[in-house]
């Protein structure tokens, strides 16, 4: 009676296994996105991690000439004298929208603060907001005369005349390379991020001084997207069709909502830029084409986090270099995340255990979020 049970116990087992797997194998072949998308970052991995024999940028991207290229946007709004015979530290551009005037506000007031970082740190930081015309016509004179005023009240806005809007942030791009190599070439270093993101500017601060120190160069650090394949559903907000991209892959970049790059490098992308076709709106892809021009490759930092918020906790504050999707929170951040008590969670022994137990608990999830990796928790 036993070995009939359990018999018939594994057929059962059998047979749920069986479902399983037929389950699977459907979803995969007859149900279209899901199939394409594994199938596209299938083939994005093996020409990246297989084939890897490719030249990125051939005269496809090229412009025929490099006045196509340059297309030349004035400024409405400039600081040419913002770093001006001074030692800079770190040149920080935001990306921001014209009516995003709260979230530029916090960040003066938190990680964008160049008096508490001299003051703090003991280190010379320029922030600028970039950003292009307001782009809906009903709004348009109201918002710009509110942007100018801002700026008469802080000095810290960059502005050209192209609409400002998601498919022109590759304009944005070239707008800060070339304000950096015009008035700010002598920045040691170059970052870009996002409006909605959090720096733990005293973390990243002294990690910069450390690296200035040793005199690097050729320095591209961010969150790594590697062997990312193209976006070819149309009704994504990142369609790029064939005709912009013809590659199942584009080349490893780092994640636009914040990266840091040495000068020379910054130097070596503002030239590449002038030369490459900007219809690819993505502007992190965009900059990964010209590196990879330039023959440069980006590094990973686990602290640089992905699309996900970073857990709160002061252990993860002792580390942290930026998180993302934080407005609505960013001003309790910035207080938990730098208050001087979070330097000694990790002190000693039992510090550093109890440290090592709360990242593993907090980064080794099951479930994913694209937060900081699992081996963060280790280094
Ligand atoms: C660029 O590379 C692609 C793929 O390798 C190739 O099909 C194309 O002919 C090349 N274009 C030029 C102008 O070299
Ligand atoms: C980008 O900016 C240019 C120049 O202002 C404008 O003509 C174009 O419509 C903008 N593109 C988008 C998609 O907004
Ligand atoms: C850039 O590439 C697009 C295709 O994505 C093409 O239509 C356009 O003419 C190119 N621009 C220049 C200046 O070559």
């Amino acid at each position: 009676v036993r070995m009939f049970v359990s018999g018939r116990r594994v057929k059962k087992w059998q047979f749920v296994q069986l479902f399983a797997t037929c389950f699977i194998l459907s979803l995969m072949f007859f149900w279209e996105p899901f199939n394409n998308h594994i199938v596209s970052h299938m083939k994005s991995y093996s020409y990246r991690y297989l084939i890897n024999s490719y030249d990125f940028v051939n005269e496809s991207l090229s412009l025929k000439r490099s006045e196509d290229g340059a297309p030349r946007y004035q400024y409405w709004i400039n600081h040419k004298e913002k770093c001006q015979a001074q030692d800079v530290l770190l040149l920080l551009f935001v990306k921001t929208a014209p009516e995003n005037y709260d979230r530029r506000s916090t960040i003066r007031k938190t990680w964008g603060n160049e008096k508490y970082v001299r003051s703090q740190l003991n280190a010379n930081i320029k922030t600028l907001f970039a950003l292009g015309t307001p782009s809906n016509p009903l709004t348009r004179e109201k918002l710009q005369r509110k942007l100018v005023w801002e700026d008469q009240m802080y000095n810290d806005i960059i502005q050209q005349d192209f609409a400002d809007s998601f498919y022109n942030l590759t304009l944005k791009l070239r707008m800060q390379f070339s304000w950096a190599n015009t008035f700010c070439p002598h920045a040691k270093f170059l970052m870009t991020a996002d409006d909605d993101i959090f720096i733990h500017m005293p973390n990243l601060i002294e990690y910069l001084q450390s690296l200035e120190q040793m005199g690097v160069q050729d320095f591209w650090i961010g969150r790594v997207h590697r062997g990312a394949p193209p976006v070819r559903n149309k009704h994504s907000k990142y369609y790029v069709s064939y005709e912009m991209y013809q590659w199942p892959a584009y080349p490893d970049y780092t994640a636009g909502a914040a990266y840091v790059i040495s000068s020379d490098v910054a130097a070596k992308v503002y030239e590449a830029s002038q030369t490459l076709n900007s219809s690819l709106y993505i502007d992190d892809v965009f900059m990964g084409l010209c590196a990879n021009k330039m023959g440069i490759v980006p590094q990973d930092h686990v602290f640089f986090s992905g699309e996900g918020k970073t857990p709160y906790h002061p252990c993860i504050y002792n580390k942290m270099m930026t998180s993302h999707g934080h407005v609505q929170d960013l001003q309790v951040l910035w207080e938990d995340a730098t208050d001087p008590k979070v330097k000694t969670v990790a002190n000693g022994f039992f510090g550093q255990v109890y440290c090592r137990i709360m990242k593993i608990v907090l980064l080794c999830k099951l479930t994913y979020v694209d937060t900081y990796p699992c081996w963060a928790a280790f280094v």
